[in-house]
């Protein structure tokens, strides 16, 4: 037996080690690891963990058989679905027939203990936890910006209830595959009292879409409407309050050793996260918006037809510009090069998110290294190209760098060489404040933005003179949203 992430591949070697006897394919999913077991009467089985921790079984037939099988027929136990992450994964026919080890990092699950302690979900009702269960391990649906443009172009009464219908049935799963997620965090980050919060507001906003019945005529739209825009509102301050809790487990881990592993399974929970949440915003905003009477021209939602990233580029430097004229008085200027003509569609609030947390990342740089000295601080330079595939945008500066050593690290959360503003400003509200620098998420998140429709973002840095930012918008816009 043959297991790679993409496939598991089994020979009969008494015939032969080149064509497999199965080829097993996860359609939606990477594998983590596979076993073979024999159940009663020599039948045998399959198992496969997945990397979004859910059980497969398949039963093989004597024969073999041609060509790639996917999976699709997950394990479900106790009422629902296992959702055990783990890296490996047997069968153990001496404890008990329905027994399955999934060794993971630093814990040991069995599928027929409860995997959700009750203490865990304390003060909600086991109703709602089974319900959770089952809604998160169903697939997600992606929808490409393309297709978002597309339909919104005719938000008439008819599309505007098929879009409803549809996130009134992908919401829930996706905020409960959420839910499940942020209640199974390693080190106790699921018990820090920041994580709670935000585990309860996602807890709370999937009881309110399932408690929601049918989407039948226009007044049940307009109400589920109105509750999904009170959904988004609650979720304002999941970015802000999660960095607490993670903050809040740096500082315990400051004091271990396994420092660098730790770092990693966080980080990437963090990004799958956040990348949900930038879909369920999107979709929610763009339904929402769907409904304005009175849309600016080339509006679709959030989605700007004819988007000028020269434009955007403008206001976001600008607003960059005056926080730092705020934190240190002055502030370099922003020179941007480009045609101002040129548009294509995209997200506005999206792109402008993404400028403004690199160009204040080029101004605290400029600015510290030209704070004291009696040059005039050089510019930070934009440069706007369309390509056929992508629009690039360039932001410049001679902010001495970012040592190699460092380069790794700037893609995580937990990196900052500024001062954490939660540290300076503890009870603060933490929606509210706006800093140069200090928070560790400015890249990721910009990051996760550029690839939610299809880009990316890249940082290449002379260490000594300045970073170059490369940030790549596709304009294509008919990529698939990446669904974590
Ligand atoms: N243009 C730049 N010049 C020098 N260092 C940079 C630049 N951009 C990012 N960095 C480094 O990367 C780190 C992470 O950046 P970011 O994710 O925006 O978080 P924050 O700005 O809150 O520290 C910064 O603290 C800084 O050390
Ligand atoms: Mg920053």
């Amino acid at each position: 037996m043959v297991v790679t992430n993409r496939f598991v591949k089994i020979y009969d070697l008494s015939q032969d080690n080149i064509s497999p006897m199965h080829y097993i394919t996860l359609p939606d999913d990477t594998i983590v690891d596979a076993t073979l077991f024999v159940g009663s009467k020599g039948r045998v089985f399959l198992m496969v963990l997945s990397e979004l921790g859910c059980l497969y079984r398949l039963e093989l037939s004597t024969k073999g058989n041609v060509g790639a099988q996917p999976l699709n027929e997950s394990i479900q136990m106790d009422g629902g679905n296992k959702h055990a992450k783990g890296s490996s994964l047997y069968f153990s026919s001496t404890y008990n027939l329905g027994t399955v080890v999934i060794i993971c990092n630093r814990r040991r699950l069995e599928t027929n203990s409860p995997f959700l302690s009750q203490k865990a979900w304390e003060g909600f009702s086991k109703g709602l936890i089974e319900e959770v269960q089952r809604w998160g391990s169903m697939k997600q649906t992606g929808v490409s910006l393309r297709y978002m443009m597309e339909f919104g172009s005719r938000p008439t009464t008819r599309n505007l209830l098929i879009s409803a219908q549809f996130l009134h049935k992908e919401l829930p799963i996706r905020i409960a595959r959420r839910a499940i997620e942020l209640e199974a965090l390693p080190y106790g980050l699921s018990h820090k009292p920041a994580v709670v919060k935000v585990r309860d507001w996602y807890l709370d906003s999937f009881r309110d879409l399932r408690s929601f019945p049918d989407i039948k005529d226009k007044s049940d739209e307009l109400e589920f409407t109105q509750m999904i825009k009170m959904i988004k509102v609650r979720h304002n301050n999941v970015v802000p309050m999660m960095a607490l809790g993670v903050q809040q487990l740096k500082k315990d881990l400051d004091t271990k050793i396994d420092y660098k592993e730790d770092l990693d399974e966080i980080q990437q929970f963090l990004d799958r996260f956040y990348m949900s949440r930038i879909g369920i915003r999107m979709l929610i905003g763009q339904h929402v918006a769907l409904h304005d009477p009175n849309p600016l021209p080339d509006c679709i939602g959030y989605i700007h037809t004819k988007m000028s990233p020269v434009e955007v580029a403008r206001n976001a430097s600008e607003d960059a510009r005056s926080i730092c004229l705020r934190e240190y008085c002055s502030a370099p200027d922003v020179n941007i090069y480009g045609d101002p003509n040129f548009t294509f569609p995209y997200v506005p609030t999206h792109l402008h998110l993404m400028v403004f947390e690199l160009v204040k990342n080029s101004l605290r740089a400029v600015q510290e290294k030209f704070m004291d000295s009696d040059k005039v601080a050089p510019p930070i330079r934009i440069i706007v190209a369309d390509g056929l595939e992508d629009v690039t945008i360039k932001v410049s500066d001679e902010g001495g760098g970012i040592p190699r050593s460092g380069l790794p690290k700037i893609f995580t959360y937990l990196y900052s060489t500024a001062k954490n503003p939660l540290d300076e400003h503890s009870g603060i509200d933490l929606g509210t404040v706006t800093t140069m620098a200090g928070y560790g998420y400015g890249l990721p998140i910009s990051r996760l933005y550029a690839r939610y429709f299809g880009g990316d973002l890249q940082i290449i840095s002379m260490e000594g003179y300045g970073t170059d930012a490369y940030l790549h918008l596709s304009r294509l816009g008919d990529s698939q949203e990446p669904l974590p």
